[in-house]
């Protein structure tokens, strides 16, 4: 059993396993090299070849419990049918949601365009060492709603005026990602992580049928099928307590508006991850970032806790410094 599942699901406290969000990804020099000869982020997502050195990359670098399959969240609405792109500096850009392409994709037509990414994790378990762990991962109904309605430019009044469609979408996408998140089982990923980066943006009356409902229902279905699982739901401040007691994922990954402490307090029957601000790492001395890595291993000690950060590694971050915070947090433990 790898450190990573030991934690998450046998409680282990003695372990501490290391793995960071992003951390494949536009800070590591190898990673930008691939990017430039490869434009096209989608069709990098569904190069195996690419994607399996990809996700290799930073276990190379450092030593890290775990590798997080390269691809995106967006990769869902691809298979539905929208046309996903990135532009420098600009993050995602996609074509209108419409309604008969995404209600008109079979279950079929939808696991064959994402078969790239099983194809993928097949051929990276078989080069990853058997002591680390392989993270597959989703995001959640309400965070892929937020890209495919482009609700950044909408607002508020958007999502008031539009619940009908929207718990619609809801419910496909629930099943979709099941799905999407049994296949990386099947394909070799040991652990899934779900994403909703936009929970924190829900108004009180809306957070139970858009996330927490959604997120229950994919959590049911991954213990159903012993998929051990995390749970991301950024931004949710007090109401991570409420979500942890009616959604029971194996682990819970707090941001960086979460203090430790109450965490601890709050959170208690589950596996706690992350929390560390991802600024400290770009704003401050390495030996300040290391004594927050310090602050966070010792209010953690008698816990299962898996050390990463509060949300994913920053671009201008220096690759040394995570090499850094690994090293401490395995003489740490
Ligand atoms: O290293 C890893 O964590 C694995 C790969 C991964 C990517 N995206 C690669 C990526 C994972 C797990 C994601 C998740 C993801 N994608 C989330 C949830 C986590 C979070 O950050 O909140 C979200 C919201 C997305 C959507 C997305 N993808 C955005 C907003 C952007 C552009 C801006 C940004 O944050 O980078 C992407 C592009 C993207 N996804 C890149 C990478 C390495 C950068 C692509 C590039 O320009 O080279």
């Amino acid at each position: 059993m790898t450190p990573i599942l030991k934690t998450l699901k046998e409680k282990d406290t003695t372990c501490k396993p290391v793995w960071f969000m992003r951390q494949a990804g536009r800070y590591l020099p190898e990673f930008r090299e691939i990017r430039k000869t490869n434009q096209n982020f989608v069709d990098l997502c569904i190069n195996p070849n690419l994607v399996e050195k990809i996700t290799l990359q930073p276990i190379q670098r450092f030593k890290i419990d775990a590798a997080i399959i390269f691809s995106d969240i967006l990769m869902i609405p691809y298979a539905l049918g929208q046309k996903v792109t990135f532009q420098k500096d600009q993050g995602p850009i996609i074509s209108n949601f419409d309604e008969k392409k995404f209600f008109g994709t079979s279950e079929e037509e939808f696991i064959n365009k994402l078969n790239p990414v099983y194809e993928a994790i097949k051929k990276t378990r078989k080069s990853l060492l058997l002591s680390k762990s392989l993270i597959g991962f989703a995001g959640a109904p309400w965070t892929l709603i937020y890209y495919m309605f482009n609700i950044k430019n909408k607002g508020s009044f958007f999502i008031k005026n539009h619940s009908d469609i929207i718990l619609r979408v809801i419910e496909k996408l629930n099943v979709l990602i099941n799905i999407h998140l049994r296949k990386q089982k099947e394909a070799g990923a040991d652990i899934v992580q779900i994403f909703d980066s936009w929970a924190g943006l829900l108004k009180n009356e809306e957070l139970n049928k858009y996330c927490i409902l959604p997120n229950k229902k994919i959590i049911s279905y991954c213990k159903r099928n012993n998929i051990p699982n995390i749970c991301f739901p950024k931004g949710l401040k007090d109401k991570y307590k409420e979500f942890v007691e009616q959604v029971l994922p194996d682990g819970i990954s707090i941001d960086h508006d979460i203090e430790p402490e109450w965490a601890l307090n709050n959170l208690k029957e589950t596996c706690i991850q992350g929390g560390m601000d991802p600024r400290i790492l770009i704003e401050q001395e390495e030996k300040k970032v290391l004594h927050t890595v310090d602050k966070y291993l010792e209010v953690f000690h008698n816990c299962p806790y898996i050390f990463n950060l509060g949300h994913g590694i920053l671009p201008r971050t220096n690759p040394e410094l995570i090499k850094k915070i690994t090293e401490r947090v395995k003489e740490r433990k």
